[in-house]
């Protein structure tokens, strides 16, 4: 048994506060009944209509995606390119992905049906650190990587503090390697923090997202996530 608003946000209608809200104003049934008590339990055999409409109730699933570069993380594209769900062509759920990497960035990426688990690790409260590693065209001194960390002033105001850490650096092709671990999550954050100091970014790369990384896959491999993996995602993201 689940709670009733718990299910209607697994289903993918919306979040669990708006489902809460949603059942609040009468607008949810369970067979064929309206019900207004948040926390009512239901079962896989309960029948629930949101707004007259009966929701799918899909097993929740969860995949550990390694994105190769050159791929939209969407599930389709109207100019016709790769998109992530080109890679699982054998599920049958309506799996997404979790937050996006851009269209040049490789690297970890959730997919689930679990609209209720995406809205957690995606909300802006919550602090899921994700670790990417970058290399840069030039050689960030010791002074810039200190302001990387402590955060610097974009156009949508100042980054939270961050952890970086030089790798290594050509000093013949003026590159740079440099992991940075944030837990933000605004539009291509990593490239635009490297370009404010004037680094523009070669090759980004997500290697870590919480307590996953990309270990045992190659570009275009995924894997199921443990029940155990899941679990642990969630308790980092709302801690
Ligand atoms: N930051 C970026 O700049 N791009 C990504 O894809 C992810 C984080």
């Amino acid at each position: 048994m689940e709670r009733l608003q718990k299910v209607i946000a697994q289903a993918g209608v919306t979040s669990r506060r708006k489902a809460e809200k949603l059942i609040l104003d009468g607008q949810v049934k369970v067979n064929g009944s309206v019900v207004t008590e948040l926390g009512t339990k239901v079962s896989p055999s309960d029948e629930i209509e949101v707004n007259g409409v009966p929701i799918d109730k899909e097993e929740p699933v969860y995949f550990l995606f390694y994105k190769p570069s050159g791929v939209i993380s969407s599930v389709k594209d109207e100019k016709g390119r790769k998109v992530v769900t080109d890679y699982f062509p054998d599920i049958e759920q309506r799996i997404f992905p979790v937050g996006r990497l851009d269209y040049d960035t490789s690297g970890l990426l959730i997919l689930t049906n679990d609209g209720d688990f995406a809205n957690t690790l995606m909300h802006p409260k919550y602090h899921v650190e994700k670790r990417y590693v970058a290399k840069v065209k030039g050689i960030p001194s010791k002074l810039e990587i200190r302001q990387l960390s402590k955060g610097i002033m974009l156009d949508d105001g100042k980054t939270a503090p961050a952890k970086v850490k030089m790798k290594s650096l050509d000093k013949k092709k003026q590159t740079a390697i440099i992991e940075l671990t944030i837990h933000e999550g605004r539009n291509r954050q990593v490239r635009r923090m490297f370009e404010a100091l004037g680094y523009p970014v070669q090759k980004l790369k997500r290697e870590g997202y919480g307590n996953l990384d990309l270990r045992g896959l190659n570009p275009g491999d995924s894997r199921t996530m443990t029940p155990h993996e899941v679990k642990q995602l969630r308790n980092l993201a709302v801690t």
